[in-house]
């Protein structure tokens, strides 16, 4: 374990990283513990992103390194395909219970990038199986984010995710994006504008015919462009017309998932059910890669009435790995234990309070906050589109606070462990760096 500055950092092509301007002036995470990271210099930095929304529990929750420790002594490796291990199955009966019993299945990825592909396989081979195949076409959403791979980047809605590496999917079509500030700007939770962009679904269905249409994913709240929260109304709404139109819906709650809305799911806090749900991230407290696809019982048991044989041609090696079964086991002990849902619900008005006194200082044009998220948008400097929200985040950093930059939105996801003071230490922080901000 190399705790000092790489002798040369040139071979590491770093993803989603301005890769020159990083290797003239890095910034090197050598360790972690509960709220804090510490970088290769000794200081300590706040973790206002949970990493990269993924440590609801905070770092190196003791429990959940052991769970890890424990298993790699035992078993290191077994494979899924046609073989199993009995904690891949007791996690998956625990997921159900933490789901409340909503979903029948899961099926473990190891991203989410992966479990947004596999979703989407799912969708289109469910319609297959019932005879009606006819049913291709996938529907995303503007400023979607979906992970990576090519299905991800073909209903994901990002210009430079998607440009370069076309042709994508045929047969996609994107609802329009929910984010209107003339409308909405400085709302808590859900704006009160916009149930309406709902109904684009109707126009879709009328253009194509819903016997060609597989499903609509969405995020329920978009994080990596930069916070959008659902209008009012507008998830149910979606809801009822995928259901009026034999359409699955399926939820990317790789990010809201695991408590980030103080609820298991977003999809419990907005009161709304998908037929599919794509989780990652906060499944094992970031500590191994995993991620997993809830599946209604119905889904997963159309292929069940399948003749004989493998009803899904689908899965990864590292489906269900060992190592990444134990520390989900273990993550949900945490949540269950230490009350992680119930100490996230009683910081939320705190932590709103907080974002929301950030109004006024300069180039703020807007802040937005659901459950443990907050979202503060920065009027662009004109031609430079990023650049001044780049530039906070690599201010914030030498101050000692990490957040995360998309576009000119500051966007704050800390781990849900957090107390009073280490709101009031990183808004302290960021208000500084805002005010002295080009
Ligand atoms: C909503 C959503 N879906 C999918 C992904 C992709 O997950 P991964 O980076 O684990 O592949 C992300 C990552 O941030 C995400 O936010």
């Amino acid at each position: 374990m190399n705790a000092t500055r790489p002798a040369s950092m040139s071979s590491f092509w770093m993803p989603f990283t301005n890769n020159r301007d990083f290797k003239a002036n890095p910034r090197l995470l050598v360790s972690a513990e509960g709220m804090y990271y510490k970088d290769v210099d000794g200081n300590s930095i706040l973790d206002g992103a949970a990493g990269l929304w993924c440590v609801p529990c905070g770092h190196n929750q003791p429990r959940i390194v052991a769970a890890i420790r424990e298993m790699v002594g035992q078993l290191d490796f077994a494979p899924t395909f046609q073989m199993g291990h009995p904690t891949a199955f007791d996690l998956a009966e625990r997921l159900m219970t933490y789901t409340n019993n909503k979903f029948g299945h899961v099926f473990y990825t190891n991203s989410g990038s992966e479990a947004v592909d596999t979703a989407l396989k799912m969708s289109l081979a469910y319609h297959r199986v019932r005879g009606e195949g006819s049913r291709t076409r996938l529907i995303g959403r503007e400023r979607g984010y979906h992970g990576v791979g090519f299905g991800g980047i073909s209903v994901g809605g990002i210009g430079p995710n998607r440009k370069h590496f076309g042709p994508l999917l045929p047969g996609i079509d994107h609802l329009p994006h929910t984010h209107n500030i003339d409308k909405n700007a400085y709302t808590r939770g859900e704006p009160e504008h916009g149930v309406n962009l709902a109904d684009e679904l109707e126009r879709i269905v009328a253009l194509h015919d819903a016997s060609t249409i597989a499903a609509v994913i969405v995020e329920p709240v978009s994080g990596s462009t930069g916070v959008l929260v659902p209008p009012k109304g507008y998830l149910k709404r979606l809801r009822e017309l995928c259901t009026k139109h034999g359409i699955l819906l399926i939820f990317d709650e790789v990010i809201t998932g695991f408590g980030r809305l103080t609820t298991p799911f977003a999809a419990d806090y907005f009161g709304v059910e998908p037929d599919l749900m794509t989780t990652a991230k906060g499944i094992t407290n970031g500590m191994v890669p995993m991620g997993a696809v809830f599946s209604k019982a119905f889904i997963h048991d159309a292929f069940m009435d399948a003749p004989a044989g493998i009803e899904l041609f689908h899965g990864y090696t590292y489906s269900g790995h060992p190592l990444a079964c134990a520390a989900a086991l273990a993550t949900l002990d945490v949540f269950e234990e230490q009350q992680v849902l119930a100490h996230a619900a009683s910081m939320k008005q705190y932590w709103e309070d907080a974002v929301h006194s950030l109004k006024g200082l300069p180039h703020v044009i807007d802040i937005r906050t659901i459950g443990l998220i907050a979202g503060i948008e920065l009027a662009p400097i004109a031609g430079k589109p990023g650049l001044r929200a780049f530039t906070a985040f690599k201010q914030a950093f030498a101050d000692g606070v990490l957040i995360r930059t998309t576009g000119d939105i500051i966007a704050l996801s800390p781990p849900l462990v957090l107390e009073k003071q280490h709101i009031d230490e990183l808004f302290g922080k960021l208000a500084a760096v805002l005010k002295n901000l080009d």
